[in-house]
């Protein structure tokens, strides 16, 4: 289906974001005919015009099929402006102007922020006067994340926006909301008897969300060392996933009553103990070897950094649902392997029936419920089963459903789908505040917690699945990753 009648106005667009990301994917949905009649005004400070950046952007604009690429670059404009300078923006929004005529495009216009996190404030401060709100036609806005450093941050920026627009029009990015397993949470926990009958702390032991990668710093020195793995990783996809896991069944699949479930189960969170925090939670950073640096050696990291680039906890809910459930997270840079997998623990039998059987361990081991969302997507259950020499018990791994690899995040074809939502106007799949202002509530208080205790800063290998304290973390409790590469 065509969708027509929209302008991206891109700010930053010469950029990694724009120029890796945003405009192949632009031109796939072009190809795909879902972009036909729509113009892409971009705004950045280098001088072009628009037929030199139509030059500059020609070498991305790859694609597995054989798009019609002169095509799509009469699409594409360009204005030469610097954000911070108010003048600029009525240039800039006199070509906006220009450009729906042009393509008679109604007005509608998408602001995409593809700027560092500092300049959202200031653009959104421009955009009133600037002329590119007049009406008619709709206005969305996207904003990529970080929203915010932390509550009161995100809560500013969040003000700004609500001056302009309604949380119906303001898409905050968080691409884990796109991956099609995590999308599959919902139906995988209340389309099936079998799994949302037993989802509680009657059945349910713990549950572990392993958020692992291989990859460093790539490139993101100065944003990483001022964010850190609790608030890069932990605030917004870890929550996500956990409220997801946690929440009551919501009253219906609208958006709202999806967020309000899942800021229910959320705000439920038991706030960190100052005397256990350090118990719960475990901060690493990862070493180097002959041929990568450690994070205090890598370059633009000073080297009496604390930024954490390894972080595993475990959360406790005030409910009656999770009563004794620890769900346990982890999340870290220069893992063992690289893996987004949720492993859903159940308790193990308490019969001492199969104990008498002579080859029997002395207990059988718990089923394990695993959901599989990146780089295979799947969902298998660990089951206890009769080898096959009929001597021996052994546990084996039911596949519930196929194993696949997943498409690939922060690629060209997940911000198709992310850009394809928006230009429906489908917020879905985006978090909405109230559900990023709990996160950082609690993070915060989370954070709070370390500036008082100066948790130690364990330091791990590279290669391995983070520091042996959060190993600890289960086995003090007698429990166990259930993922151990
Ligand atoms: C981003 C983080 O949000 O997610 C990155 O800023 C991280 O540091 C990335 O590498 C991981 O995404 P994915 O889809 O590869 O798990």
């Amino acid at each position: 289906m065509a969708t027509s009648n929209v302008q991206l106005v891109i700010f930053g667009g010469t950029g990694d974001l724009t120029t890796r990301m945003l405009m192949p994917s632009l031109l796939g949905l072009f190809d795909t005919g879902k972009l036909a009649n729509f113009a892409v005004l971009i705004l950045s400070n280098r001088n072009f015009t628009d037929d030199d950046y139509r030059e500059f952007i020609r070498p991305f604009l790859r694609r597995s099929t054989k798009p019609d690429i002169p095509g799509f670059l009469q699409h594409i404009f360009y204005q030469t402006m610097d954000v911070t300078k108010a003048t600029d923006y009525t240039a800039a929004a006199t070509k906006s102007h220009e450009i729906d005529k042009k393509f008679d495009l109604g007005g509608n216009r998408i602001f995409y922020f593809a700027v560092a996190p500092r300049l959202f404030s200031p653009i959104i401060a421009s955009l009133p006067d600037s002329g590119f709100l007049a009406r008619p036609g709709y206005k969305r806005v996207v904003i990529e994340k970080p929203f915010g450093q932390d509550y009161p941050s995100a809560k500013a920026l969040n003000e700004q926006l609500n001056h302009l627009f309604h949380e119906d029009q303001i898409f905050r990015i968080d691409h884990y909301l796109e991956k099609r397993m995590v999308q599959n949470i919902m139906l995988t926990r209340f389309g099936n008897g079998l799994t949302e009958g037993i989802w509680n702390s009657h059945f349910i032991d713990n549950v572990q969300v392993t958020l692992s990668e291989t990859v460093g710093l790539e490139n993101r020195a100065g944003y990483y060392d001022q964010m850190g793995a609790t608030r890069d990783m932990v605030q917004n996809h870890i929550f996500q996933l956990i409220s997801l896991l946690a929440m009551d069944q919501p009253i219906s699949l609208r958006q709202g009553d999806v967020t309000e479930a899942k800021v229910a189960a959320l705000r439920m969170l038991k706030t960190p103990d100052l005397q256990l925090i350090n118990q719960q939670f475990v901060l690493g950073q990862y070493l180097g070897n002959q041929q990568e640096p450690a994070y205090l050696d890598e370059e633009r990291i000073p080297k009496t950094s604390r930024t954490e680039t390894f972080v595993a906890g475990e959360l406790n809910f005030n409910s009656y649902r999770w009563d004794g459930v620890p769900f346990y997270f982890r999340t870290g840079k220069r893992l063992a392997t690289k893996t987004t997998r949720i492993d859903v623990v159940f308790k193990a039998p308490q019969l001492k029936l199969f104990e008498e059987h002579h080859q029997v361990i002395d207990h059988l081991a718990p089923n394990i419920l695993t959901i599989l969302i990146d780089p295979d997507e799947g969902l298998s259950m660990q089951l206890n089963t009769r080898d096959s020499d009929e001597e021996t018990f052994g546990s084996t791994n039911a596949i519930l459903a196929n194993t696949q690899p997943a498409t690939g995040f922060e690629t060209p074809e997940a911000y198709e789908s992310l850009l394809s939502d928006i230009i429906d106007g489908n917020t879905e799949n985006f978090p909405q505040w109230r559900e990023i202002a709990v996160a950082w509530q609690f993070i915060d208080a989370l954070r709070a917690g370390w500036q008082k205790t100066s948790p130690i800063i364990h330091q791990y290998l590279l290669g391995s699945m983070g520091p042996e304290q959060a190993d600890k973390l289960l086995t003090r409790t007698g429990r166990y990753w259930a993922f151990d590469p």
